[in-house]
């Protein structure tokens, strides 16, 4: 009998497809999330089960003697994952690290030349036809070159866009982090790094250890001229915080691919012109999205066949 795996959402083929030879799969093909009812259920009647960011894994989902002994997380952040619990019930974790650097930095970069250059408000200008001329002072925006890129938090993808920062834009690169890591000058404190840097970039794993890590504090000291981005979790910046300091002129700018009650995005924040807003979507490339699946099937692989998990986290 072929172990019973289930997918919390729907995957790109190729990973459906592959494990769906190997496994009894449920797929979601109606792709909505799964309560947290749902998912203990699950638990209960799986092999393995397969989650998502969406997917609320707390200690009301995992419990001892359980039937699934394996939690494959598709994604790099586990903060929706209660580790804690899934180590005292014998559950091991596994996740999808460094085949997504790459998209997430690219996001990046992206919502950093988005918003330094304005271009999501010149498009809406533009589609509610309100582009009136070319003017002399016409929309704005600030250059990026041998200005001070701050990031908070040097793992893999802060690396990397410090990267991209230095090599394509010749930035200066500041950062917060608890150990030395190479790419830039490594600052004691997060609130000396927004108050060095022109533009901060957020790299840190959400969770309680880095809830709120971002305030009206943190922000007033990156100042009126000052771009934060975000695409680490929505809730490593105080979102009320972000959106007066906004809305007051205290920040000149943000680029969020993440929020704090997402798919949730507070109205403020959607009708602020100096904001660049995604939906989640780093890691959104169909290359990137293949090999987080594959990753979790090879995961699936080494546990069914009784070797080590690649990647296991507990
Ligand atoms: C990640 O991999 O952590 C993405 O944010 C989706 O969960």
């Amino acid at each position: 009998m072929k172990p019973k795996v289930l997918l919390s959402r729907k995957w790109p083929a190729p990973c459906e497809e592959r494990l769906s030879r190997d496994y009894d799969v449920t797929l979601n093909d109606a792709d909505v999330a799964l309560s947290a009812a749902e998912l203990r259920a699950a638990m209960d009647s799986y092999d393995a089960v397969c989650v998502t960011v969406t997917d609320t894994v707390g200690a009301d989902v995992i419990h001892k003697n359980q039937r699934a002994r394996i939690i494959g997380n598709f994604g790099v952040g586990v903060n929706h994952i209660d580790l804690d619990a899934a180590k005292a019930a014998g559950v091991a974790v596994s996740n999808t690290p460094d085949v997504l650097t790459e998209a997430t930095a690219d996001m990046a970069i992206t919502l950093m030349l988005s918003a330094a250059r304005r271009s999501s408000e010149g498009e809406r200008q533009l589609r509610r036809g309100a582009w009136e001329s070319w003017t002399p002072t016409h929309l704005l925006g600030r250059g990026l070159r041998g200005k001070t890129l701050g990031i908070i938090g040097m793992g893999r993808i802060g690396q990397e866009v410090a990267r991209i920062a230095q090599t394509a834009f010749s930035m200066k690169i500041v950062y917060y982090n608890r150990s030395e890591k190479p790419g830039g000058e490594r600052l004691g404190t997060v609130a000396e790094v927004m108050e060095r840097a022109d533009v901060v970039s957020l790299h840190v794993p959400g969770g309680a250890g880095t809830d709120g890590l971002i305030g009206a504090e943190e922000l007033a000291l990156l100042g009126p001229e000052g771009m934060l981005i975000n695409t680490a979790r929505g809730t490593v910046v105080d979102e009320p915080a972000l959106i007066a300091a906004l809305q007051e002129g205290k920040l000149g700018s943000a680029g969020l691919d993440v929020f704090a009650q997402e798919p949730h995005v507070p109205e403020e924040l959607r009708v602020l012109e100096n904001v660049v807003l995604a939906p989640h979507m780093g890691s959104a490339v169909v290359e990137t999205r293949v090999a987080m699946g594959m990753m979790v099937a090879d995961a699936l692989d080494a546990h069914f066949a009784g070797r080590e998990i690649p990647n296991r986290l507990v």
